[in-house]
């Protein structure tokens, strides 16, 4: 690791102002289908600062010298979901992780998220993510006519059930970060089940039962071995393990 500095360039500035910069190396798991047999660890010299993010140096490395390097974002701010990766071996959102966090005394590690089938360096098929979170029904159902003219009613409290669950970005960390799904891709997996936990407690939706049989599989929750991988991975902060412990009880219980 090297060091340089920037001087702020403000009217008044002073030498105490400038701005550290750090050479940090990373160590980037590459795989180009049409060449690779197998991935491989490339390692990069970046030049960077503190409140940089991983996904700033991704974006200088293909810039600046691999116009190859392949990865998935968009708006770069923790809402879309689509920069999910392993970072020194845990699983975050490349736009949320800021070096200042990381110990740059070490290359740090960049790959593609686990379970699911590899496509070009950071990119995975998110296909069979997608498929088991459209399995759960993630939308409202409402079978009864409201009175005309007025919205489906709901208590703050009522609200307050699955608020944690509405936050869900669907950016896979949590199902990639799980053992059952790195065993199993056919479990259902901690997203879907977010997901489903949503609808399931919402008192306007009518089809919780139809979810709860859905859930009930030999791969549905009881598959989940409760070892909060999901909840240490979630970038929102989602409580990932109490939501299927939820809907495990759901099952036994029925819709509270
Ligand atoms: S529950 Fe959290 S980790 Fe899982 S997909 Fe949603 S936002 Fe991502
Ligand atoms: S780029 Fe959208 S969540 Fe990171």
């Amino acid at each position: 690791m090297s060091t340089a500095t920037l001087e702020a360039q403000q009217p008044g500035a002073s030498a105490s102002d400038a701005i550290q910069s750090f050479t940090v190396t990373f160590l980037i798991r590459r795989f180009d289908p049409d060449v690779d047999t197998e991935p491989r660890w490339q390692d990069f010299d970046v030049e960077m600062y503190a409140t940089d993010r991983v996904l700033d140096a991704l974006h200088k490395i293909k810039w600046e010298q691999d116009g190859s390097l392949t990865f998935r974002r968009s708006c770069a701010h923790g809402i879309c979901g689509s920069d999910a990766m392993r970072i020194n071996g845990r699983n975050r959102l490349a736009c949320k992780t800021l070096i200042k966090d990381l110990d740059i005394s070490k290359p740090i590690y960049v790959e593609a998220i686990k379970g699911l089938p590899l496509e070009k360096d950071l990119i995975v098929d998110m296909e069979p993510f997608f498929a088991s979170y459209r399995e759960v029904q993630p939308f409202l159902v409402a079978t009864s006519t409201p009175e005309a003219g007025k919205e489906r009613v709901q208590s703050v409290a009522q609200r307050a059930i699955f608020d944690d669950t509405t936050k869900c970005i669907l950016c896979a960390a949590c199902t990639s970060s799980c053992p059952v799904f790195w065993t199993d891709g056919q479990y259902f997996g901690p997203a879907a089940i977010v997901n489903a936990h949503r609808f399931i407690f919402d008192s306007r939706d009518d089809n919780a039962q139809t979810r709860l049989d859905i859930l009930n599989d030999k791969e549905g929750v009881w598959r989940c071995r409760t070892t909060f991988n999901c909840t240490e991975a979630c970038p929102r902060g989602i409580e990932v393990t109490k939501a299927i412990a939820e809907v495990k009880q759901a099952v036994m219980r029925g819709k509270p």
